[in-house]
């Protein structure tokens, strides 16, 4: 082969590489740089043949064919850049990368817990009457949760069958427990703290129950507290009136049953109209013979238990009960969203079901 002859073949092949490139698919185009640039490469061969011709002719020619094959590299590498998988998706029929016209993946948001969402709004109508939140441990002692709210020691929510006691080797802590409700939390704020006092206390609390519909071994209250000079029944009542009213409606009445808890005298269980059949007992007023599900027929619902607080806690937490005065309600949380969310099984609320918790 003589250098024009060389030089000719050179300019060939580079014409036919353009004219491959120009129109190449995405799945050709390793094939393309193979037939052209690989080591049995048509341009390979070619510059290898360059040994054959005398120094000053394989300088120049060298020269060319190096200018040649840096520029079909380029152009190479460039249409490898367009052509990737992501672009090209569509026309290989769907087989290899991403298909960008597919949505994205959803971010997995978190929700709010339908007890969360329960606890803030309780919290958010006393926190508009002027109350504030107070918190105390789920690990008390026997003093906090028994003892000072006036609970004799035979009385039987003492029982180890209802309650938890932390069994410890140190024969000290041994009156430890988990706490059965939140009333602990009156003791600790009023030890602390002075008169007027406007509390509540969400949170959770702990007893030896199974697990079943309307049971749980874990739940959760609200205490709520309001301790000044001549604070009594009539402020409970209207305590609750407005708290009940806000949450199910200005329609919802409230009734008052005598009822005793050791550490409030006197006591009451607070019940409402049932928020399914408004207070009438039965399904729909269609259906007259059929009773409320919720309510079992009787109109109404049992919300809380409330009363005025024991002298003999304020002075557990050395406060004289001439001069001072409160009421105090607790009230179960679950009770309050099972209605909010018309649910029937409070275990629902423990389960952590997705399709539960995304709802809200
Ligand atoms: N602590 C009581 C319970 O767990 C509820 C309650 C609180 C009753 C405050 C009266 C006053 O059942």
């Amino acid at each position: 082969m003589t250098p024009s002859e060389w030089r000719d073949k050179l300019f060939q092949i580079k014409d036919a590489f353009l004219k491959d490139i120009g129109g190449v698919s995405p799945e050709n185009l390793d094939a393309l740089e193979i037939r052209y640039l690989g080591r049995k490469g048509e341009l390979s061969i070619l510059l290898r043949e360059l040994k054959d011709f005398p120094i000053e002719e394989r300088k120049s020619l060298g020269q060319d064919g190096n200018s040649i094959k840096t520029e079909m590299e380029s152009l190479l590498a460039g249409k490898k850049s367009s052509l990737s998988p992501i672009k090209t998706q569509a026309a290989s029929g769907g087989k290899t990368g991403i298909d960008v016209t597919l949505p994205g993946y959803p971010f997995l948001k978190g929700s709010i817990h339908p007890i969360s969402f329960t606890v803030n709004k309780l919290a958010e109508v006393f926190m508009r009457l002027g109350f504030t939140i107070a918190d105390g441990p789920h690990i008390e002692d026997d003093y906090h949760n028994f003892e000072a709210l006036n609970i004799p020691q035979c009385h039987p929510s003492r029982d180890a069958q209802d309650t938890f006691y932390l069994a410890m080797k140190d024969s000290q802590a041994n009156n430890l427990l988990l706490r059965t409700h939140t009333s602990p939390v009156q003791i600790r704020t009023m030890m602390k703290h002075k008169p007027p006092l406007r509390i509540i206390s969400p949170g959770r609390v702990f007893r030896r129950d199974a697990l079943d519909a309307s049971h749980s071994f874990v739940f959760h209250q609200i205490e709520g507290f309001y301790v000044d000079r001549n604070v009594g029944m009539a402020d409970l009542k209207w305590t609750m009136e407005a708290f009940i009213k806000e949450l199910f409606g200005s329609d919802t009445r409230l009734r008052f049953r005598p009822s005793y808890f050791p550490f409030v005298e006197p006591g009451a269980e607070v019940d409402m109209t049932c928020v399914f059949c408004r207070g009438r007992g039965n399904r729909s007023a269609a259906v007259p013979n059929e009773k409320c599900p919720v309510c079992k027929g009787s109109g109404w619902l049992e919300m809380l238990g409330a009363g005025v607080i024991h002298p003999n806690v304020l002075k557990a937490c050395s406060m004289d009960p001439v001069q001072w005065s409160g009421f105090a309600f607790g009230a179960g949380i679950e009770r309050f969203a099972m209605l909010l969310f018309e649910i029937r099984d409070m275990r629902i609320f423990y389960e952590n079901d997705l399709r539960i918790l995304k709802q809200l």
